[in-house]
Order: C-alpha cells, then structure tokens, then sequence
C-alpha cells in the first residue's frame, strides 16, 4: 500500500491542467466518493494493526499533496482570469500601435528658419498677440492716419481703440530693444491677425518671423549678407536675391527682398507670374526714430530689419498652392509632411 501511495504522490506533484474543466476531474478522482482517497481508507481498515500507523501516515501524507496541489491549480487559473478580464496587464501581448502624428508644416518651417539664423547668432524671442497702440504702430513710425490702423485692417478688442490684435511682429522688435541694450541680434516668430477676407493667398490669422540686429556699426551690407546666406540655406545653394526698394514706416531705407523661382529655375511659372522672381520679405536699415523710441541712441547704434510670412515661405517650399490647406487640418494635407521637423 505505501508502495502504491508514494507512486500517486508522484503522479500529483508532476500533474498539470489546461482548464479548470481538468482540475475538477483531478479532484473527483482523488477526493471524490468513489476517490482513490476513500478506496484507500477502505484497504487500511483491513490491514494488521501494526503497520496501521505507517500506513496511516503515508495517507495524510496523500490527502496532503492532494491538497496542496489543488490550491496551486486554482491560483494559477484565477490568475489567467484576471488577466483575460484585463484588470492586470498582460505583458505578453503585443504592444499597441501608436501613431505619433506628424509636425505641421507650418511648425516645421519655423523651426527650420530658426535653426539657420541660429547658427549666426541669433536666439529667439517672443511677444504678446494682444497688443496695445504703441507697441504695434505708434513706436514703429505710424503717423495717426496711417491707414493700416484702419478697422478694415486691425482686430481691436472690446471697443478699446488701445488694444488690438497685433497686426505684425514688428510690435516684438519694440518689445525687445524696451527690454535689451544692443548687441540684439534676435529672432522673433509669432502668429498675427488681419482683418482681411479669406483666400487662397490671404488668411485673417497667419504666422511671421521678425528678424532684428542693432549694434554699432550695423550697415546695410550686413543686412544683405544674413538674407542671403538664409536664402541659400533655405531655398538651395544656387537662389539669388534682389533687393527692391520700398517703403515701410519703421525702416529707412527699406527694401523687399525677391529670391530667384526655386520651382521654374528663373524660366518663368505661374509661382513666379512669369518673372523669375518671387518676393519673400520686407527689411530695412531701423529708422533712427524707432531706437530714439525705445531708449536706444541712434548716433551710437545702427541696426537692421527683417520681416517674413511663414505661409509664404513654406508655399513656395513645398509647392501649396491654397494657403487655407494650413488651417483646415485636414489629415490627408498633414500626413503629407510625416517624418519632416
Ligand atoms: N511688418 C511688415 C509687415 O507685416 C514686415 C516687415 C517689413 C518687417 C520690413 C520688418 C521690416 O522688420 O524691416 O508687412
């Protein structure tokens, strides 16, 4: 009989159950009426009474690992169950795919502006979208009447003819000479509003980059030599620059600057209306007047300007030709610039 018991012990401690289905089964064929338990119990009642107590030893010893196998059993499957009912993570599984998105274009052109004038000195710098009179136009040269302080043009906030929506980041280039005693060399990007209708090629609200270098001895060389450095690094090495002039009321001189058509090469498209020449910026030498306005003195410092949309720039990099696709998220435009930064 002990022969016998110590062969089940064995068989317990190496069983194993796919389901809780054979669990069962492995309990009724121990501990069930007609168990090997019981038929056990009823061989012991027949043997001598002197191996009684070996025998009976080796029996607890059974119903023991019986026992203790069940309950490992049942761990085991309570376990499983839990984690099909997903209140455990089950670190088997495979992972969930998940999509990172993608950096908007508009996101990624700044960057990219940024990191070429980066690289000549220049940090970056931001200011407010609400704005008030003097930061926006008065400190910048605009006479009263200047007619981009229209309502057709300007946001203004709460009848308040003070505040407005900044309707350029020319208002930071004030910001920052209030703030900073030259060298300045900074870069200012930020999104600006116009009271304008909406196009292919125009947007009430749109995103610029203001350029900004006030030291001594700033000339308009310098000026030129930083845009077109950008422009080959923006555009490709072989975009030429052409410096028209023009007006604006916080620069004098002031100049717009063209690139050479990086998608016709300068044949003629109808990017370039047929020129060669697409405009890209507007810049100047700062009116010595701006300085005087913000506590810079103009017979010791010079400085230069400069002022671009990223709506354009990133138009002309990427061939778009509505720049409401910027605005419009729609996924199908996005997904087009995945993997860019
Ligand atoms: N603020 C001008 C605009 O919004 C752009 C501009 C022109 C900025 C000349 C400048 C500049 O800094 O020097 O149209």
């Amino acid at each position: 009989m002990e022969e016998k018991i110590r062969i089940y012990i064995d068989a317990i401690a190496s069983f194993t159950a796919s389901d809780p289905g054979e669990v069962e089964l492995f309990r009724l064929k121990y501990l069930g009426r007609k168990g090997i338990l019981n038929e056990l119990f009823e061989e012991f009642k027949l043997i001598p009474n002197e191996q009684k107590r070996e025998a009976g030893k080796s029996l607890n010893l059974l119903k023991e690992a019986v026992n203790k196998r069940l309950e490992e059993l049942k761990e085991e499957f309570a376990r499983v169950d839990v984690a099909m009912k997903g209140d455990v993570d089950d670190l088997t599984k495979p992972v969930h795919h998940h999509d990172p998105g993608t950096r908007h274009p508009l996101s990624i052109t700044r960057n990219r502006i940024i990191e070429i004038f980066s690289r000549i000195g220049y940090t970056v710098a931001e200011g407010p979208e609400i704005e008030d009179d003097w930061h926006n136009f008065t400190a910048l040269n605009f006479p009263p009447e200047h007619p981009a302080r229209d309502m057709q043009d300007t946001f203004f906030i709460a009848k308040d003819p003070d505040i407005a929506l900044r309707t350029h980041t020319s208002s930071v280039q004030i910001r920052t000479m209030e703030r900073e005693k030259p060298p300045i060399r900074k870069l200012l990007p930020g999104r600006v509003f116009r009271n304008e209708a909406i196009s292919a090629r125009a947007h009430c609200i749109f995103h610029q980059v203001e350029g900004l270098y006030v030291d001594k001895g700033v000339s308009f060389a310098d000026l030129k030599q930083n845009l077109l450095y950008f422009a080959r690094e923006m555009f490709g090495k072989d975009t030429r620059i052409r410096l028209r002039p023009s007006y604006f009321p916080f620069t004098e001189p002031s100049g717009e600057m063209d690139i050479s058509c990086n998608i016709c090469k300068g044949e003629g498209c109808n990017i370039c209306k047929y020129t060669g020449w697409v405009e890209i910026l507007g810049c100047g030498m700062v009116d010595p007047q701006v300085l005087a306005n913000c506590g810079i003195d103009p017979d010791v410092y010079t400085g230069f300007a400069f002022g671009m949309g990223i709506e354009r720039v990133t138009m002309l990099r990427y061939q778009v030709r509505d720049l409401r696709l910027f605005f419009e998220n729609d996924i199908r435009f996005l997904e087009q610039f995945r993997g860019a930064r």
